[in-house]
């Protein structure tokens, strides 16, 4: 039987608007790295396929040389260029991975794409092994840790309304993995409505399609570097995973 193809989908693309630094946060130095390496690195040493690279427009070519080629990337086969919103920019990248995929470059009988916020530089080989495993079974998956803390909805003026019971809700996280025909086809339905707000993948499959999508267990440490303090915090956690010496 013919093996089956996974490409990551590395988004490194966004202003960071919420870390309020002069360099974008993908691009900030965490021990004399810059973030963006250390998702790279995990993905260029797991048993994806490819990597497609999605950056802002001005970014291409700086992450080409001192990044991808300085660090030996060389599973990342293409540069995309990143959309104004975030589910944009996964859009250009599966545009682009649809015309690899059109020239005969994925010669599997499936395609998976396992889509990861550079973002997240604490994702570990255990996750992507995990989510490589589980996306074969169901089709559309997103790493999650089950919500410590009890989580309210408001409305706008701050008044609660409701609870929902701890035990069902979860922290999303990345990477977020799905078969390529259905995710394309969820985006086709989904963009049609352009006045939702899109915050992670698995959104784009709830609106444009009826299929279910599974949990898979990942990683209190696999934190999404978004405020100042998150540095610190990163950096702790590097520490104390090992992921630096
Ligand atoms: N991202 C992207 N394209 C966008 C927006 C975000 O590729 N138009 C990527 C970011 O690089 C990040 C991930 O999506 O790795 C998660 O987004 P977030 O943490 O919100 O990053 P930013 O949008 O850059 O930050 P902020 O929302 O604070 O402006
Ligand atoms: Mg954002």
């Amino acid at each position: 039987m013919k093996k089956d193809n996974y490409i990551a989908i590395v988004l490194a693309a966004g202003q960071g608007s919420r870390m309020r630094s002069d360099v974008a946060k993908q691009y900030m130095t965490i021990y004399d790295k810059p973030m963006l390496y250390y998702s790279l690195k995990v993905f260029q040493e797991s048993d994806i396929d490819e990597i497609v690279l999605v950056v802002g427009d001005q970014e291409a070519d700086y992450c080409r040389e001192h990044i991808v080629e300085y660090y030996g990337f060389d599973k990342v086969k293409a540069i995309a260029i990143g959309g104004k919103e975030r589910y944009l920019s996964v859009y250009n990248a599966l545009l682009v991975a649809e015309e690899r995929r059109s020239k005969g470059v994925y010669d599997g009988e499936h395609q998976y794409v396992l889509i990861h916020d550079s973002a997240r530089p604490l994702i570990t080989s255990k996750i992507i092994e995990d989510t490589m495993q589980e996306v074969v079974t169901y089709n559309a998956v997103v790493v999650a840790v089950p919500s410590k803390d009890t989580i309210k909805i408001a409305d706008e003026t701050g008044i609660i309304k409701n609870t929902p019971k701890r035990s069902q809700t979860y922290i999303i996280q990345t990477p977020q993995a799905f078969e390529f025909n259905l995710l394309k086809q969820s985006y086709q339905e989904t963009m049609k409505h352009t006045d939702l707000e899109i915050t992670d993948d698995a959104m784009i499959v709830e609106h444009g399609s009826h299929h279910s999508i599974k949990i898979v267990e990942g990683d209190y440490k696999n934190i999404k570097v978004t405020t100042p303090e998150d540095i610190a915090i990163a950096e702790m956690l590097m520490k104390v995973s090992c992921v630096i010496a």
